[in-house]
């Protein structure tokens, strides 16, 4: 799939509420980077656009918030996990249930997640407010939807 490129956190938090707009109770996310490559900003964007109005911040020591907007958003960040059978402990398939999940470091965590998620990989560019954004989808509900969500991404194609 083709990459995308923000200049600025806006851009990036746009780009959130752009991928929002296709979001279903059920979807996973994984938002997978560097520290500081943008995957807070990116899910503030997402958050917004679900008509959710609380600060989203990196739920670092609680590991998952949930926010209640048009649908339900399960915010988790998994940095702190020493290892995979900690994530066994977060009821990952109730929370998935239960809203839309969008998972920072997810990829760290993939042996206990279902193999059916949009992973958007964020790398820092030249500039210092350049990002790289590429997505990888696996699975049947985002492959049903690549179409949708590259016209939903093409603003900030490269
Ligand atoms: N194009 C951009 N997109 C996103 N953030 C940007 C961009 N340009 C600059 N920034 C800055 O980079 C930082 C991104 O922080 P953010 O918390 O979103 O990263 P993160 O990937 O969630 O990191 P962590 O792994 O620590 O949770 C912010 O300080 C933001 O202002
Ligand atoms: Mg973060």
């Amino acid at each position: 799939m083709t990459a995308y490129r923000t200049t600025s956190v806006d851009a990036t938090r746009d780009l959130g509420a752009a991928v929002a707009g296709l979001a279903r109770t059920g979807d996973l996310v994984l938002l997978v980077g560097d520290l500081g490559a943008g995957k807070t900003a990116f899910t503030q964007g997402f958050a917004a656009a679900l008509g959710i109005d609380e600060a989203i911040t990196s739920p670092t020591f609680t590991l998952v918030r949930t926010y209640k907007g048009r649908i339900v958003l399960n915010h988790l960040d998994v940095y702190r996990l020493e290892n995979v059978n900690e994530a066994e402990d977060l009821a990952i398939g109730e929370l998935l249930e239960a809203g839309v999940t969008l998972i920072e470091w997810g990829d760290t965590i993939a042996p206990v997640l279902p193999a059916d998620y949009l992973e958007l990989r964020f790398t820092l560019g030249d500039g210092d407010d350049d990002r790289e954004i590429k997505p990888r989808i696996v699975g049947p509900s985002w492959s049903a939807r690549q179409r949708s969500l590259a016209e939903a991404m093409g603003a900030w194609s490269c």
